[in-house]
């Protein structure tokens, strides 16, 4: 499949909205999923892993209620970072089988919670081990149990987003902590799972295997070892998420093709009947599906350079406006009617969002055709950690949201009214 979406088919799903009267006066700032793209993506996913796995979509990717509802008949699960999270997937119909909780702030009653739904639960430290295994003596539970294990085996190219460094806020270091680890494994014959996440986006393929590596390792050690004290194997096997997706049509990403071929290859067991693997892709699934369009408001134009006044800016691209190295994504511009504009202007642009700070520039100096007031622009893969960081800085109201599969479009979330606004500071 497609890596990304093609400019052509977002300018006929543009101008078909346009057409439908999808876009108001008032929707300064709109939000587009092909939906289409994300069921392909599912499919694709589903039909790469054995069928036992359980593909837990990362919900922090896209919270999105109606987003979650249309991935649930493909029958893929989701991974929860909190216990707000872990209670939108089971008010949206998610059974308890398909939900992976992590989350390195559990409260003990969020574990009591957890363990009377039943959800699958990645324990992140020792002393949350402690209050599980408390826990348990009091409850009985069908949750099954994993620990989160820190790799330890280096970072990618963004800092903010690694998570397997030698020192990490999340899961417990293979290395610094190999004897409580192991202690743990053959202290509790109920902790069947492991877990590990590398990091998200610019991790290699290579260091998302090493991680898997790491920990395949690590429970054929400890497997041999639990059936010497006749507990059950470690049979349940995280590998997180991770897998990049690129932000540049003209740079091809590694498929998920690849990735779960070389783990096949690589960690053959895996794929057998003795492990249930899990994985928890989140930008990978959503966000290649999706774009969002901004009124272009003004139009500022100073001595080599001009501005865009636009309606996002940190509040939905918060990672974009703090470390715009890292996070690049493309832009277009369609005119009143929703044609694409070409061409090139002779100065560069800034693309300024509305908020009360400077540093809300969502990117400097970027290309474009000469663009007039009124103009739209469009803002290409933001499918995925995008509405689900809004930040109320400003209280701007939260954009439209409409999903589309070929020329059915529905509306994924309103624009958020002022007195939903007005009640959140209430
Ligand atoms: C524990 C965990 N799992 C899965 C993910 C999803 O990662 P990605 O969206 O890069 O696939 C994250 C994101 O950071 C995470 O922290």
């Amino acid at each position: 499949m497609l890596h990304n979406l093609a400019i052509k088919s977002i300018e006929k799903a543009f101008r078909s909205a346009i057409s439908k009267g999808l876009i108001r006066e008032e929707d300064t700032l709109v939000m587009f999923h092909d939906l289409a793209f994300l069921k392909e993506r599912i499919l694709l996913l589903k039909s790469l892993f054995p069928p036992q796995t359980l593909h837990g979509v990362a919900m922090k990717a896209n919270p999105l209620k109606k987003i979650l509802e249309f991935l649930l008949p493909l029958r893929a699960g989701t991974e929860v970072a909190s216990v707000g999270e872990l209670k939108l997937a089971l008010k949206t119909g998610y059974p308890p089988g398909m939900i992976v909780f992590d989350s390195p702030a559990k409260t003990w009653q969020d574990l009591e919670f957890a363990l009377l739904t039943g959800v699958h639960i990645n324990i992140d430290s020792l002393a949350e081990l402690a209050r599980v295994a408390s826990l348990k003596e009091k409850i009985v539970s069908d949750s099954t149990l994993g620990i989160r294990i820190n790799p330890q085996v280096g970072i990618g190219t963004i800092a903010e987003s690694s998570v397997a460094g030698e020192y990490s806020k999340f899961g417990i270091p293979v290395k610094t902590k190999r004897e409580e680890l192991e202690a743990a494994f053959l202290t509790y014959p109920w902790l069947t799972g492991v877990h590990l996440h590398v990091g998200s986006q610019g991790c290699s393929m290579e260091l998302l295997l090493n991680g898997i590596g790491v920990l395949y390792n690590f429970v054929t050690g400890i497997n041999a070892k639990r059936k010497e004290m006749n507990h059950p194997p470690i049979s349940i096997f995280d590998i997180g998420g991770g897998l990049p997706v690129s932000y540049r049509s003209d740079q091809v990403p590694v498929s998920m093709e690849k990735y779960a071929g070389e783990i096949a290859d690589r960690f053959p067991s895996l794929f057998t009947s003795h492990f249930s693997l899990l994985t928890e892709f989140g930008r990978w699934v959503h966000v290649n599906a999706g774009w969002t369009v901004s009124r272009v408001e003004y139009v500022k134009r100073d001595p080599g350079i001009n501005t865009l006044m636009i309606h996002a800016g940190a509040d939905l691209f918060i990672r974009e406006c703090m470390n715009p190295e890292s996070w690049p994504h493309e832009y277009s511009i369609f005119d009143r009617s929703g044609n694409l504009k070409s061409g090139k202007d002779q100065n560069p642009y800034n693309l300024a969002g509305p908020l009360c700070f400077s540093g809300d520039i969502l990117a400097r100096n970027v290309v474009l055709p000469v663009v007039e007031e009124g103009d739209t622009l469009v803002i290409h893969d933001t499918g995925g950690y995008t509405i689900g960081m809004w930040s109320r800085y400003n209280s701007r109201q939260t954009p439209r949201v409409i999903g589309y599969e070929g020329d059915e479009f529905r509306i994924l979330r309103e624009r958020e009214s002022f007195e939903e606004l007005e009640r959140f500071w209430e």
